[in-house]
């Protein structure tokens, strides 16, 4: 199975794509709340209410959000197709929002699916002889694909063209068919594993970078709203600041403190009771989980602060390599508790002071 997911633009009087209502969010809420055994399903119906739907809606990401309002409005006013475009950096940080808010801008179509979905090249093939012109085609984990399937898109990304090979050996023949011009939006945690040659095809390739608590904050009272919870403003930079920089993340958090909070409080989430709630659920002020901590303390407890190699640091916590690369190092970067060496990873004076350990001699100047 191909498409994970696929939406034809709902338009108004005006040909806008329309807004839903607050009412129509809260009704898929209550019905979550009424249907427990369809948890699953109606989590992920939740995710798509309270997911932005136009730039306006969308907190964060500024640049991104400047470069891609021009190129669209480009694009737009010459009557032509989005550029293919690549989105990177850690996940969690809207990517998939991305693409489906350039399709509600650019008023088009568009399919989702993910690499792992496109194993047979008769999966890319059955998605690309659909799109009609202008779709926009959102592949997840693209650094996940099979070689024959990156073969296929090539012509497909450069001359909207598929080419079949029909036969075999030396009778073999290559028939070509033309494609629907469409737009190609490549999603990955991993831009370095692409091959040059996918990257290259894309005309724009552009990097998420993880939120400040004040856009967080932001985030966290928009979905407060729209999922009709109460919260102070303090309450909402509490959740923000333990959000590892990730609005899923914060939205996950801002849903086990609203649960904490109908049970043990008011209902009100303020300042104290997300910091206690929060702590409930083992995420420190920094928003660190057992598994951040558990790094750390491994390189500073068993190794003096590192290098220790990734494999090593993987066994002590029992998470894979990737997960450790790709969730875990990019947010521990990036508040400088961690760094990466050619020798591996070391554990900065910032981590030693964040856990409560002495930093080793001559980092104390540091502090
Ligand atoms: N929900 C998740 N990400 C968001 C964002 N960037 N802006 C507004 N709401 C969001």
């Amino acid at each position: 199975m191909a498409i994970i997911s696929s939406k034809k633009q709902p338009q108004d009087p005006n040909g806008q794509p329309k807004k839903q209502s607050q009412e129509s969010v809260k009704a898929s809420l209550d019905q979550e709340l009424l249907q427990p055994e369809a948890a699953i399903d109606e989590q992920g119906k939740q995710e798509e209410s309270i997911r932005p739907q136009r730039f306006a809606d969308y907190i964060g990401q500024k640049d991104l959000k400047d470069v891609l309002d021009i190129a669209i409005k480009a694009a737009k006013s010459r009557g032509e197709v989005l550029d293919h475009l690549l989105l990177y950096g850690p996940p969690g940080l809207g990517k998939t929002t991305m693409a489906m808010i350039l399709a509600s801008e650019m008023g088009v179509n568009y399919k989702i699916t993910s690499a792992p979905a496109l194993e047979r090249p008769r999966d890319i093939v059955g998605l690309l002889v659909n799109l009609k012109p202008g779709d926009i085609l959102f592949v997840d984990e693209i650094h996940r694909l099979s070689r024959m399937t990156e073969e296929i898109l090539y012509p497909a990304m450069e001359d909207y063209r598929l080419d079949i090979t029909i036969g075999k050996g030396s009778s073999a023949r290559i028939r070509s068919l033309p494609l629907a011009k469409f737009t190609l939006v490549g999603a990955t945690t991993r831009v370095g594993a692409l091959t040059s040659p996918l990257r290259d095809r894309f005309g724009l390739v552009q990097k998420l970078r993880f939120y400040e608590v004040d856009e967080l904050s932001k985030i966290v009272l928009r979905t407060a709203q729209l999922l009709q919870t109460p919260i102070t403003e303090d309450g909402a930079t509490e959740i923000a600041r333990r959000s590892r920089g990730t609005p899923r993340i914060a939205n996950r958090l801002l849903k086990r403190v609203r649960d904490y909070a109908e049970v043990k409080t008011s209902g009100e989430i303020d300042e104290s009771v997300a910091a206690e709630a929060l702590q409930l659920f083992q995420v420190d002020p920094c928003g660190l989980d057992w598994t951040d901590r558990k790094m750390l303390s491994v390189i500073i407890e068993q190794f003096n602060g590192g290098p220790v190699g990734l494999e090593t640091i993987a066994a002590a916590t029992g998470e894979d390599t990737q997960t450790i690369e790709e969730v875990y190092e990019p947010y521990l970067m990036q508040i400088g508790y961690l760094s990466r060496t050619p020798r591996g990873r070391t554990a900065t004076t910032a981590a030693y002071k964040h856990l409560g350990f002495k930093p080793p001699n001559g980092q104390m100047s540091l502090l």
